[in-house]
């Protein structure tokens, strides 16, 4: 049957109010509620020899393995090597024989990812892939699937099937820690714990939906946008730039927060908004004080926080966007969503396509 849009003016908004449903559905068949644990499919492969890992992926779900880099890394202290898949096949990367190789996709189908998981399979690697259409090149070819429960996603610029691989990412990383021994049963079950509270912060995310349409004027002007963020928030201030140029047209590039004095700075005035992704917690202060450097040059901040953050460094921005306290490994979900629905409304503000954006793909099948 084909997908409707029901009362929603859009499928990528349809798309974004999906996301606490079917979070919830993608972490149901991945954790176990009964005793706060990780459940895996079965594999032949022993996740506790892995000594490095390597993630390959496109897009939106690039950005969604960069986030789960410093998952793999903080739990299961695995190296991470990771790039985009057209980079990745033509620069000789070094393949240990046995080693774990880690395709993301939505589709299944991109021509470079599938390339890159073929050119892994030719040199020794286990293959596993977290993709959303289970019937894909690249879920065929796999030795470990792990499906994204996200169902049929049909705006091009990706929302609910990012979410989503970020859930499997989490478990995946928490699995493979416990498997190494680096996580006691008790911190596999507080892991599980927080990731089961993501759909309802994901929900108490989507209340601040008026807000964000409200101070959508401000930012739709704006030739160039600035978004920052710092750790594991860094990728989302990438993926908020890439959803806001695919679907608004406008510039927009996203920085590590304390790498900006090394060159964007320099584009800073009170004509280009900047988006500061920030939720409060020990990298908090440092995010804040490049906050000031923009403000100091009349840039105009957008803060994304919590009440505690807002409440510290709100003052002076040109809006904020207050999001729920919540723990920092489901932060990159939650925070997820003010920078779907940001580069919406500024969209439908604009009056672009935003199902359809223009020389965009939902699958890009050529190389
Ligand atoms: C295209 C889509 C993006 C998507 C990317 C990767 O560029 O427009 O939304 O993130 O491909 O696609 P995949 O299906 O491999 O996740």
């Amino acid at each position: 049957a084909a997908v409707e849009k029901g009362n929603y003016r859009h499928f990528m908004q349809k798309e974004i109010y999906e996301q606490p449903t079917v979070v919830a559905q993608t972490l149901a068949s991945y954790l176990r509620r009964s005793d706060n644990s990780v459940a895996l499919p079965q594999m032949d492969f022993d996740l506790s020899a892995v000594r490095r890992l390597t993630i390959v992926a496109c897009g939106t779900s690039f950005y969604a393995g960069m986030v789960a880099k410093y998952w793999f890394e903080q739990f299961a202290r695995v190296p991470v090597d990771i790039d985009v898949a057209s980079e990745f096949r033509y620069r000789e990367p070094v393949l240990e024989e046995g080693g774990l190789a880690l395709f993301i996709s939505q589709s299944g189908e991109t021509a470079d990812t599938l390339a890159a998981l073929r050119h892994c399979k030719a040199h020794g690697q286990t293959i596993a892939v977290v993709v959303n259409v289970p019937t894909s090149s690249m879920a065929r070819e796999a030795d470990l699937l792990l499906p994204t429960h996200a169902g049929p996603e049909i705006g091009v610029a990706s929302t609910k099937a990012f979410t989503c691989q970020l859930a499997v990412l989490a478990a995946l990383a928490a699995h493979m820690a416990v498997k190494k021994g680096r996580l006691t049963r008790e911190q596999e079950a507080e892991i599980v714990h927080h990731l089961l509270e993501a759909p309802a912060a994901l929900n108490a995310a989507l209340d601040h939906d008026d807000d964000i349409a409200a101070m959508a004027h401000l930012v739709a002007p704006a030739r160039d946008v600035l978004y920052l963020g710092r750790g594991q928030d860094y990728p989302l201030a990438l993926e908020g730039a890439l959803k806001l140029k695919e679907i608004s047209y406008i510039h927009a590039e996203g920085y590590a927060a304390g790498e900006m004095k090394h060159g964007p700075i320099a584009l800073i005035d009170d004509a280009v908004p900047v988006v500061v992704i920030a939720p409060s917690g020990p990298l908090f202060e440092k995010t804040v004080s490049n906050m000031e450097e923009v403000r100091a040059r009349g840039g105009q901040v957008v803060l994304i926080s919590d009440a505690k953050g807002l409440e510290e460094a709100g003052e002076g921005c040109i809006a904020t966007i207050e999001m729920p306290v919540v723990h920092p490994l489901i932060a990159p979900l939650v925070y997820a969503i003010p920078v779907q629905l940001l580069a919406y409304h500024v969209a439908v503000v604009k009056g672009t396509d935003v199902d359809q954006p223009r020389n965009l793909a939902k699958s890009v099948t050529v190389e």
